[in-house]
C-alpha cells in the first residue's frame, strides 16, 4: 500500500532538476558574501518581492526570529494574530531570544480588525510598550486562510501612525498571491520585513528568505550568524531554492484545487470541515479524538497531523501522486466505517 502523506507541504523531496542544480552549483563562503548562487537567490528574491535586500537563512523560524530581533528591544510586546506561528510554534524563541511577549488580537480566518490592533498598542509607563506588529499570510492555524490586501493595508496604516514596524510571516506568501490573484510583490508591499519559505509548497529541500530594507541588512546578517545560520557553501542549497522560486509557484493552483476537492469529499463523509476556511492548500477538520483518528488513518495509509486534541489538518502539495485525493477519501471512508 502506498502511503499518502498529507501532513505538511514541507514533506516534498527535491525534484530531479533541483538535484542536478545542487550537484552543479557554483559555491563560495556565504559568510564572506562569496557564494555566487546564494547571491543570485537573494537578488532574485529581493527583485520578485519588491525589497532592497533578501537574506538567505536555514528556516522560516529563523527568518521570523531575526525579524523580531531586529525590530524590538527586551521587555516590549509584539502584536500578533491569534494562533500566530511566530509565537505558538517557534519553541518560545521570541521570549528567550528577544525577551519580548506576545499580545494576541482576534483574527477570524487570519484577518484582524485593524481597530483592535490599534487598541492593542501600548505606550504608557505602566505597560510593556509595543515594539512590533506582525501578520501571517497565509495564516496557518486559521486554516491556510488568506488575509485580504485591504486588511494588510489598514494594519500597516495603524502601525505607521504609531511609528511601529510591521513584519509579515509570509512562509506561504506565494499561496496567498495565487489565491488572491495578485502579484507576490503586492502581497509583500508595505511591510518592513517579510519571511518567505522555499521549503514548503515551492518544493525546496531547505531554506527561507528574510526581505527587508538595505538599512537593516547588517543587523539581519549579524543575528543570522548569532543564531547559527552562517552556512558557508550554502549555494548547494540555494541552487534548489532558485528553482523553487521560479518554478514552484506554478503548481500551487493545483494544490489549492486538490484541497477544495478533498474538503468537499471529507464534508460529504460527515467530517466537520469549515469550507469557508479552505482557501489554499490546507483542510482542517474538527472532531473529538483527533490523535486517535490520525493514528487509525495512518494504519489505512494516509498520514495527517492532529493539531491539538480536537483538530486534524490535511495539506496538499506537489509530491502527492495523481489520484491521491480520491484514494485518501476512500481510506477515510473505510476508517469511519
Ligand atoms: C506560517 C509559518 N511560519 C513559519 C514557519 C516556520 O518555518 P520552518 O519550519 O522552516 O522553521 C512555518 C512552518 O511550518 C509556518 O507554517
Amino acid at each position: 500500500m502506498m502511503l499518502l502523506d498529507f501532513r505538511s507541504d514541507t514533506v516534498t523531496r527535491p525534484s530531479p532538476a533541483m538535484r542536478r542544480a545542487m550537484a552543479e552549483a557554483e559555491v563560495g563562503d556565504d559568510v564572506y558574501r562569496e557564494d555566487p548562487t546564494v547571491n543570485r537567490l537573494e537578488a532574485l528574491a529581493a527583485e520578485m518581492l519588491g525589497f532592497e535586500r533578501a537574506v538567505y537563512m536555514p528556516s522560516g523560524t529563523m527568518t521570523n526570529q531575526v525579524a523580531v530581533l531586529v525590530h524590538t528591544r527586551r521587555g516590549q510586546e509584539v502584536i500578533l494574530t491569534e494562533g500566530a506561528h511566530v509565537y505558538e510554534y517557534e519553541p518560545g524563541a521570541m521570549a528567550s531570544l528577544a525577551g519580548v511577549s506576545p499580545r494576541f488580537v482576534s483574527a477570524p480566518y487570519g484577518a484582524p480588525d485593524p481597530q483592535e490592533v490599534r487598541r492593542a498598542i501600548h505606550d504608557s509607563p505602566h505597560q510593556a510598550p509595543t515594539g512590533l506588529i506582525a501578520l501571517e499570510n497565509t495564516h496557518n492555524s486559521a486554516g491556510g486562510t488568506v488575509v485580504p490586501l485591504k486588511t494588510q493595508r489598514a494594519v500597516q496604516e495603524v502601525a505607521r501612525a504609531a511609528g511601529l514596524p510591521v513584519h509579515l510571516d509570509g512562509a506561504r506568501i506565494f499561496n496567498a498571491a495565487v489565491a488572491l490573484g495578485a502579484g507576490v510583490h503586492e502581497v509583500a508591499a508595505g511591510f518592513d520585513t517579510v519571511s518567505v519559505c522555499l521549503s514548503k509548497g515551492l518544493g525546496a529541500p531547505v531554506g527561507s528568505l528574510l526581505l527587508g530594507p538595505a538599512g537593516l541588512e547588517g543587523e539581519m546578517r549579524r543575528y543570522r550568524k548569532m543564531l547559527g545560520g552562517g552556512m558557508r557553501q550554502a549555494g548547494v542549497l540555494a541552487a534548489a531554492g532558485l528553482i523553487a522560486l521560479t518554478e514552484g509557484p506554478k503548481t500551487l493552483a493545483r494544490d489549492h484545487a486538490r484541497a477544495r476537492e478533498l474538503a468537499a469529499g471529507l464534508a460529504r463523509l460527515g467530517l466537520e470541515v469549515d469550507l469557508k476556511s479552505v482557501q489554499t492548500n490546507m483542510v482542517f477538520a474538527r472532531m473529538e479524538d483527533a490523535p486517535g483518528f490520525a493514528a487509525r488513518l495512518r494504519e489505512a495509509g494516509v498520514l495527517i497531523n492532529a493539531l491539538g486534541p480536537g483538530r486534524v489538518r490535511f495539506v496538499t502539495h506537489r509530491d502527492l501522486p495523481a489520484g491521491a485525493v480520491d484514494t485518501a477519501l476512500e481510506r477515510v471512508a473505510r476508517v469511519l466505517g
